[in-house]
């Protein structure tokens, strides 16, 4: 036990207070700790604001999402009507309401930004491999907590949504119609799945994902947060002090600095609830103002935009694609037999791997691998510290050829997305199964790519202009 404090006899209440609270919970450590001796790289850039954000966004849909709950009913016959009440007749209601709709949006807004900068700058690299492996469980957690609260309103996208991704579970082989049957609750989605779905929702991943959060900032201040230079500062630090030369407390430089990102954030996120909280439809599609009916399939069906990249390397996955694969895996097998620098038991090894994983994608339906592939694009994510294998961190260091390969990286998961809200078509499909294949080939091939061309040096200590 910390050897226990007594406040000077001229100290404040307050002092006092904090003195007694000390003695029994480290209130003042975790303070230090995280905020005021917290010390954070000088040369945080615009991409830093996202991480702060996010956190807002969580508080805001968790308080939300509490005041909705008091009003809403998780019933089939009744869930429609409670949001059409807490719009129309609750105090406030629609506001409430269109903050939770909202920051579902800005929530992946936010978290896909957030990520990027992890990507440009080799955030997920040694020795943050946790950081980001916990930040990856958070947004498989965040998907899951958006798909099940899109079903609550019990609108017509809510339920054939909802419909059309449990279905896909069934295409799993051997247990896949038994799994569809646990997760709906029921032969086809209704009240049963409803009220599971409500109590994920508003308990299950809330928890999940706090405690998710919890961990991936605890993993990051024992390692201390990276910077747009990718240089560890913790490497040079005061030899009086033991203070890293290029760090600054957290509190209260960040914690100022943070606030002008919320009040960026904030003037947008309430411009869009003030002045367009459907956005277009792409918000809040116009075909959930329609309340459920299970006999009335709607001619288009799109996931909200936020899954579409990954809805639309799903409906990529065709049986010609499968052909394509089949193709590009047997030439990669051949290519490294030939051409490879690999004893002889390797080379039999790569064949029979390349005949048994052919074998497996023709023996299967394209649907179930459409699946494997829509969950593999997020899975493979989590791998990404072992894939890049550059010498150097941030994309500032890197040749400078990696700049356009990110921005077509870009580009093609911007493609995608759109592509996924719209409604399928043989060029579309075309177009889809292209950025698929550049999006796998992006991680797949990172062991190989991110170690060639010219490295430029990376200084000792972060680039800063005082500004
Ligand atoms: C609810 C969602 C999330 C919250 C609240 C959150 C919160 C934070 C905060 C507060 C920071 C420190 C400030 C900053 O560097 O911006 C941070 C850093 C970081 N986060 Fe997240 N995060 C979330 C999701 C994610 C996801 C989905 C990933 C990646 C898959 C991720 C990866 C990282 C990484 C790599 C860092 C260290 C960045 C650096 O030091 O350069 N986070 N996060």
């Amino acid at each position: 036990m910390a050897e226990f404090k007594v406040a000077p006899p001229d100290a404040s209440a307050g002092e006092k207070l904090l003195t007694w609270v000390d003695n029994r919970f480290p209130a003042s450590k975790l303070y230090k700790e995280h905020l005021s001796e917290y010390y954070a790289p000088k040369n945080f850039n615009f991409w830093y604001f996202f991480g702060s954000l996010a956190l807002l966004v969580l508080v805001i849909q968790i308080v939300t999402g509490i005041f909705l709950v008091m009003h809403y009913k998780p019933d089939a016959a009744l869930a429609f009507a409670s949001v059409e009440y807490i719009m129309r007749d609750v105090p406030w209601g629609w506001l409430i309401r269109y903050m939770h709709s909202t920051g579902a949006s800005a929530f992946f807004v936010v978290v896909y930004l957030h990520m990027y900068r992890g990507l440009i700058y080799g955030s997920y690299r040694s020795p943050r491999e946790l950081v980001w492996v916990f930040g990856c469980a958070i947004f498989l957690a965040l998907m899951a907590e958006a798909f099940m609260g899109y079903l609550l309103p019990w609108g017509q996208m809510s339920f054939w949504g909802a419909q059309v991704i449990v279905n896909l579970f069934a295409a799993v082989p051997f247990v896949g119609p038994d799994l569809a049957l646990l997760i709906r609750g029921d032969f086809v989605v209704s009240d049963a799945t409803l009220n599971r779905f409500f109590s994920f929702h508003v308990i299950a991943v809330p928890l999940i994902l706090i405690g998710l959060v919890a961990a991936h900032i605890i993993a990051l201040h024992e390692v201390g947060s990276n910077n747009p230079d990718g240089v560890e500062i913790k490497a040079k630090k005061d030899p009086k002090t033991g203070i890293p030369l290029d760090g600054i407390p957290f509190h209260p430089y960040y914690s100022v600095h943070d606030l002008l990102g919320v009040t960026v954030f904030l003037m947008a996120f309430t411009g869009v609830i003030f002045f367009a909280p459907e956005f277009g439809g792409y918000f809040l599609e116009y075909n959930n103002f329609i309340p459920a009916d299970p006999f009335k399939t709607p001619p288009h069906i799109a996931p909200v935009w936020y899954f579409t990249p990954f809805y639309s390397m799903l409906r990529a996955t065709t049986d010609v694609m499968i052909n394509v694969l089949v193709v590009i895996i047997g030439l990669a097998a051949v290519l490294a037999v030939l051409k490879g620098n690999l004893p002889s038991k390797a080379k039999v090894g790569v064949l029979v791997g390349a005949v048994v994983v052919c074998g497996l994608l023709k023996t299967f339906d394209a649907k179930f691998w459409g699946v494997v592939v829509m969950g593999g694009a997020v899975v493979i994510l989590f791998f990404l510290p072992w894939l890049d294998r550059s010498p150097v961190k941030s994309i500032r260091y890197r040749p400078s050829w990696n700049k356009a390969l990110y921005g077509v990286f870009v580009v093609f998961f911007l493609v995608l997305g759109y592509l996924g809200i719209q409604p399928p078509s043989d060029i579309g499909t075309l177009i889809a199964q292209v950025g698929t294949l550049f999006y796998f080939g992006f991680f797949l091939l990172m062991p190989w790519w991110s170690q060639i061309g010219e490295f430029k040096p990376v200084p000792d200590r972060v680039t800063f202009q005082p500004h």
